[in-house]
C-alpha cells in the first residue's frame, strides 16, 4: 500500500484547520448553542437524527463521547476561520460492531451558511482526521435520498455510491430509503489532501 500524499494531523488543543473553516472539539462553554441547534429541526433536521432529551443528557454524551467510538455525539464544532463564527458541527462513530468501517455524520447549522462550500471543507477535513487517528479501511457516510445537499458534498469528496438501504430512516411522520457512500483507505491515499490554512496560534 502506498503511504500516500501527507496528512497533516490534529494541530495544537487537537484543532483541524481548513482554508476556511476549522474544527474544533466541543468546549463546555458550547453547550447552550449545541443544545438549541440539536432540537432545531431547522438546524439539524430533517436529515439527522441525534435523540437528546434533556440539557443534561446532551453535557453527558459530549463528556462520554471521545471514549465511546459509538456516540453519535458532536465531536467537532465547525468555526469559519476569519470571523469565528460557530457554523455547524461534525461527527464520526462506529457503525456496525463487526465491520472495520466508520460513519460520518455532519450539518452546516446556519440555514443561510450553507451552499457556500463550508460543508464539503468541514467533513473533508473530518475524513483526513479519521482515516489518519484510526485504522479503519474505509469511511462512510448515509444520506437521505431526498437530500442531494448531503451525497453532492460525499461525491465530491471522492466518496463512491455502494447501494441503497430501502426505510431505513424515520422521519416527518414516515419511512426514507437512505443511500450509501463509501471512501477507501486506498481512495483516500490516492486523493489530493484537503487544503489547510494557516497554522494555529
Ligand atoms: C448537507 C450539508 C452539510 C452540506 O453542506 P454545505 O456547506 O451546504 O455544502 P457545500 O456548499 O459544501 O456543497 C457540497 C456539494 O453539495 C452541493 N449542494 C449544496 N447544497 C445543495 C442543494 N441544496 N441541493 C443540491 N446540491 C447542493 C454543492 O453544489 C456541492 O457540490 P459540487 O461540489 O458538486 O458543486 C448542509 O447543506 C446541511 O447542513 N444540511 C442540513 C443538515 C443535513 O442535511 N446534514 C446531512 C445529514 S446526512
Amino acid at each position: 500500500m502506498s503511504p500516500g500524499p501527507p496528512r497533516p494531523g490534529p494541530g495544537r488543543r487537537g484543532h483541524l484547520s481548513g482554508a476556511r473553516v476549522r474544527l474544533r472539539p466541543p468546549a463546555p462553554e458550547d453547550l447552550p448553542q449545541l443544545f438549541r441547534w440539536m432540537n432545531d429541526p431547522e438546524a439539524i433536521a430533517p436529515w439527522d437524527r441525534f435523540e437528546v432529551d434533556s440539557y443534561e443528557g446532551m453535557a453527558q454524551a459530549l463528556r462520554d463521547a471521545p471514549s465511546d467510538p459509538r456516540s453519535l455525539a458532536p465531536r467537532f464544532v465547525v468555526m469559519r476561520r476569519d470571523d469565528e463564527r460557530p457554523l455547524g458541527v461534525v461527527g464520526y462513530y462506529l457503525a456496525h460492531n463487526a465491520l472495520d468501517t466508520v460513519d460520518l455524520w455532519y450539518a452546516i447549522c446556519l440555514p443561510e451558511e450553507r451552499g457556500k462550500g463550508y460543508g464539503a471543507e468541514a467533513v473533508g477535513l473530518l475524513t483526513d482526521f479519521v482515516f489518519s487517528q484510526q485504522k479503519v479501511s474505509r469511511v462512510g457516510a448515509v444520506a437521505d435520498v431526498e437530500n442531494p445537499a448531503s451525497y453532492h458534498l460525499l461525491e465530491r469528496l471522492g466518496f463512491s455510491l455502494e447501494g441503497r438501504m430501502r426505510q431505513a430512516l424515520f422521519h416527518h411522520g414516515q419511512w426514507h430509503d437512505v443511500v450509501v457512500y463509501g471512501l477507501t483507505r486506498e481512495e483516500w491515499e490516492r486523493k489530493v489532501p484537503t487544503p489547510t490554512g494557516p497554522a494555529e496560534t
